[in-house]
């Protein structure tokens, strides 16, 4: 049977770091607070000249050269992240253009922390079916310079950071190896646990001069209720893919859950009952960079050598929506 594997991976993150004791010179905070509560000591943050489809496109670049592809060999593009470089298009067309492959279909997948899973999904849809043999999907995330850099914003603004993460997806033969199986979810009822409420097209006129004085137009979350919801849904959705696939959790090699929070990674390693050391974590260094998280890990997993040729690794996210998924792939 046809399968789709993950034949290149990469990552690109902006070069500014951002340590916890910068974010106390500009807000009501401390390195203590932020490491106690998120793991959380650096993250990246894009300074003027890097764009969204920038950081994509130095991504795609690491994983099409691994791939042992260029870019006229992708047959679909597959964006995943909450933004675009601009207000519309999506960010699909711009990677497209800065890739110089005009004509190949470019799609946007805007489901936050799950959408590299969901594009994930996408690919292996149509790659099984026959349709494309060679996919790129990334996921991608500018998120710094739409957070509330205030005290007011302070419980969301220092968890989140930049950068971008690419995988080339392409057929393989063998059934045994690649994407073993997907899962996704959603649940709109929680939308507005974890949402930036405005500008919002409800709204007439959309964007108003009192709108930009108002806490609306930044990210907010209520962030126990989502912790809450994390911690349930990432085993069950680990769960889920371990029973379709007949794996026990210790068949794994590796788990990379989304890095959300590393307290949110810490709950779901003890109640999956697996050792740490099979749980990836990069948050320290990065925060929570959204659709681009998992990407990010998966490269630098490999680069670590922790994903060799046959190992097992079960992908997983919850986020904004909420939304939440899971992927079990063999390298
Ligand atoms: N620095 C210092 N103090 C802060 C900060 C900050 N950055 N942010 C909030 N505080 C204060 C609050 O104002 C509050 O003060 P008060 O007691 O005087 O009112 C105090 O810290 C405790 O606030 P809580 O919101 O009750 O803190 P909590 O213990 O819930 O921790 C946190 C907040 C870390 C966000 C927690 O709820 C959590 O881990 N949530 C999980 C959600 C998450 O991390 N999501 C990641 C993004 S979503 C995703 O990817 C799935």
């Amino acid at each position: 049977m046809r399968n789709a594997q993950i034949t290149g991976i990469g990552h690109y993150l902006p070069e500014r770091v951002i340590t916890n004791f910068d974010l106390e010179k500009i807000m009501d905070t401390s390195n203590e607070w932020i490491v106690g509560r998120t793991g959380i000591r650096t993250r990246r943050w894009v300074q003027h000249g890097d764009t969204l489809s920038g950081l994509a496109y130095n991504a795609a670049n690491k994983a099409l050269a691994m791939a042992g592809k260029t870019a006229e060999d992708i047959q679909l593009i597959l964006f995943a992240s909450m933004a675009s470089d601009h207000a519309f298009p999506g960010g699909g067309c711009f990677l497209q253009d800065k890739l110089q492959i005009p004509g190949v279909p470019a799609m946007d997948i805007r489901n936050a922390c799950s959408g590299f899973l969901y594009g994930l999904s996408v690919a292996d849809q149509f790659i099984k079916t026959g349709k494309y043999d060679t996919v790129l999907l990334v996921g991608a995330e500018i998120q710094s310079t739409s957070l509330d850099l205030t005290t007011r914003g302070r419980d969301v603004s220092v968890i989140f950071g930049d950068g971008a993460g690419a995988a080339v997806i392409t057929a393989t033969d063998n059934s045994d190896k690649g994407i073993l199986t997907t899962h996704l979810h959603a649940d709109g009822r929680y939308a507005n646990k974890l949402w930036a409420d405005a500008p919002s097209v409800n709204d007439h006129p959309p964007l108003t001069k009192e709108l930009l004085d108002t806490d609306r137009i930044f990210p907010k979350m209520e962030g126990r209720f989502v912790f809450k919801h994390a911690v349930e849904k990432f085993p069950e959705v680990i769960n889920e893919a371990l029973q379709t696939t007949g794996l026990g959790i210790g068949d794994l090699d590796l788990i990379i859950p989304h890095q959300a929070n590393l307290r949110i990674t810490e709950a779901i390693t003890h109640q999956l009952k697996i050792a740490g050391e099979k749980v990836f974590s990069n948050i320290e260094r990065y925060g929570n960079t959204t659709a681009a998280s998992i990407p990010i890990a998966i490269s630098e997993a490999v680069d670590q050598g922790l994903i060799k040729k046959d190992s097992l690794v079960c992908l997983a996210s919850f986020g904004s929506g909420f939304t939440w998924a899971s992927a079990i792939i063999r390298w």
